[in-house]
């Protein structure tokens, strides 16, 4: 089988790839000293789309429109600009075995691919319901949704199943994207997850409640504090049923799984010090192992700002680790250095017509303002979270550009307040003054 042999190799095709790319053409790299491997068969995109404008039913999002790096308002960088780089895009090729000291990948089909440096950009899996022995979760139609090979798989049986029904297991990210996008095109929807609320990782109740209702009026059922333990399917091995732990049983033509992500980290285990879940690194995006970095999903870095480690799932942390990664990488070739990694945490969702974001971190007391009334014309609402007397996190449903910006400097200063009362009065105001 065959070798190649490349200065820097990028092992994984998603966001932080891209970004990573990009970044190393902004500081020059001679033809055929980069290549990018990945299991896709695609160049790498924004995957927030897949979730999103890709399930549309009029006017859906298709490559090449969301190749990165469009999703920060940057240039789209079609597979030609790889070939005119001299950047090879090595797709549809998964890395089956890694041994990161003796600097060599190797395929599923036998290849072999020598690096000097490497950056592990892997990203995350999905969590399936089958890990945890739910009966007949290999259904057809049933659904999980990561890369655009899903996606596509979804969408096909969107139209298969017109105006059918659909269960959503799951109330985080997935969930709550994929029981709007289902519902817009026009299926039968009912979500199921075992919390009290939506989202709980991030979300308060009150945040929550608005989120549940503003559904509840699109149409979308919701089934809490309860888990799908099995699944029929008819004779066409097509899912039928999803029976719930309380005994409920729901009628189904597609089920979507959001159940959560797991950084893909298995290939490197035992090779490379890891820290909660994923491989850790320094500010620079350094492994223990001498130059391997690893960027995006998988890294568990050092977030300043909280004095701790940490891993981010979340595309802006994708992109821009990936940048830090790659100007690290270059400063160290000319003996310098890059300033530490101070990052601030930024989500952001969107579905229907809503739209959130939050920066910072949701730890502490937290105050509610704004109308969260999900029957309102134009409700708009936010929360903030108050640790040890300052405001640490901010999140605003329906902000404006300048608005958001608003709230990320509050997450960012942390501003002493002295009423919780005085806060939630003031609201938005007390951002815009910041
Ligand atoms: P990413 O998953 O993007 O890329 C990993 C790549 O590595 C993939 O191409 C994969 O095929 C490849 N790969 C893995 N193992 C391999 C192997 N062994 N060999 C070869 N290739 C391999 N975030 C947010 O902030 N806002 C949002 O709205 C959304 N929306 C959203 C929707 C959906 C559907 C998903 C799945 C995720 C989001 N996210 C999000 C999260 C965000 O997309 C995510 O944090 C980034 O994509 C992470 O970027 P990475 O480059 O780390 O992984
Ligand atoms: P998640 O962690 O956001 O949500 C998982 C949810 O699964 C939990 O909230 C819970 O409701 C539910 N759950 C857990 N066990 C269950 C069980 N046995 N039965 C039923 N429900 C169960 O994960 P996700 O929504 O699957 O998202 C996967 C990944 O994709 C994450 O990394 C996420 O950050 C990313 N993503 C992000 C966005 C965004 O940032 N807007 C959008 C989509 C996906």
């Amino acid at each position: 089988m065959g070798e190649k042999s490349f200065k820097y190799v990028i092992l994984g095709g998603g966001v932080s790839a891209g970004y990573a790319a990009r970044e190393f053409a902004k500081h020059g790299v001679k033809p055929g000293e980069l290549a990018v491997i990945s299991k896709e068969a695609v160049a790498p995109y924004e995957r927030p789309a897949l979730s999103k404008a890709y399930l549309f039913p009029e006017s859906p999002a298709r490559l090449p429109g969301f190749h990165t790096c469009v999703g920060s308002g940057g240039e789209r960088l079609l597979p030609d600009w790889y070939k005119v780089k001299g950047i090879e895009l090595i797709l549809s090729t998964e890395i089956v075995k890694v041994d990161l000291a003796g600097k060599t990948l190797v395929s599923g089909t036998g290849e072999s691919f020598k690096f000097q440096i490497l950056i592990i950009a892997t990203g995350s899996t999905v969590v399936r319901l089958s890990d945890f022995g739910v009966k007949g979760a290999d259904a057809k139609n049933i659904f999980y949704l990561r890369e655009i090979d899903d996606a596509d798989k979804l969408n096909d049986a969107i139209k298969a199943k017109k105006n059918g029904k659909a269960v959503i297991v799951g109330g985080g990210y997935i969930g709550l994207e994929l029981g709007a996008a289902l519902r817009i095109n026009n299926l039968d929807v009912t979500m199921v997850y075992p919390e009290p609320w939506c989202m709980p990782r991030l979300f308060t109740s009150d945040i929550a409640a608005f989120y549940e209702g503003y559904y509840a009026n699109k149409g979308v059922k919701i089934v809490k504090g309860t888990v799908a333990v099995g699944f029929t399917s008819d004779s066409n091995g097509e899912v039928k049923e999803v029976h719930l732990k309380d005994g409920t049983v729901l009628e189904a033509d597609i089920v979507v799984v959001g159940v959560g992500g797991r950084p893909l980290t298995s290939l490197f285990k035992g090779q490379v010090e890891e820290e909660k879940g994923g491989v850790k690194t320094d500010t620079f995006f350094k492994t223990s192992v001498p130059d391997v970095y690893a960027v995006g999903d998988v890294a568990t870095f050092p977030l300043k700002l909280y004095n701790e480690n940490r891993r981010v799932e979340h595309v802006d942390h994708a992109r821009k680790s990936a940048e830090q990664a790659v100007k690290a990488i270059k400063a160290s070739e000319e003996g310098k250095t890059v300033e530490v990694y101070d990052y601030l945490p930024f989500f952001y969702s969107r579905s229907f017509d809503l739209s959130w974001q939050f920066y910072g971190d949701n730890v502490g007391e937290t105050v509610l303002f704004g109308d969260n009334n999900p029957t309102s014309p134009k409700p708009k609402f936010g929360t903030y979270w108050i640790k040890d007397g300052k405001v640490v996190g901010a999140f605003l449903e329906a902000g404006t550009p300048e608005e958001n910006q608003a709230i990320a400097k509050v997450a960012k200063l942390q501003p002493p307040v002295q009423s919780l009362d005085q806060l939630a009065k003031e609201g938005l105001s007390f951002a815009s003054k910041i």
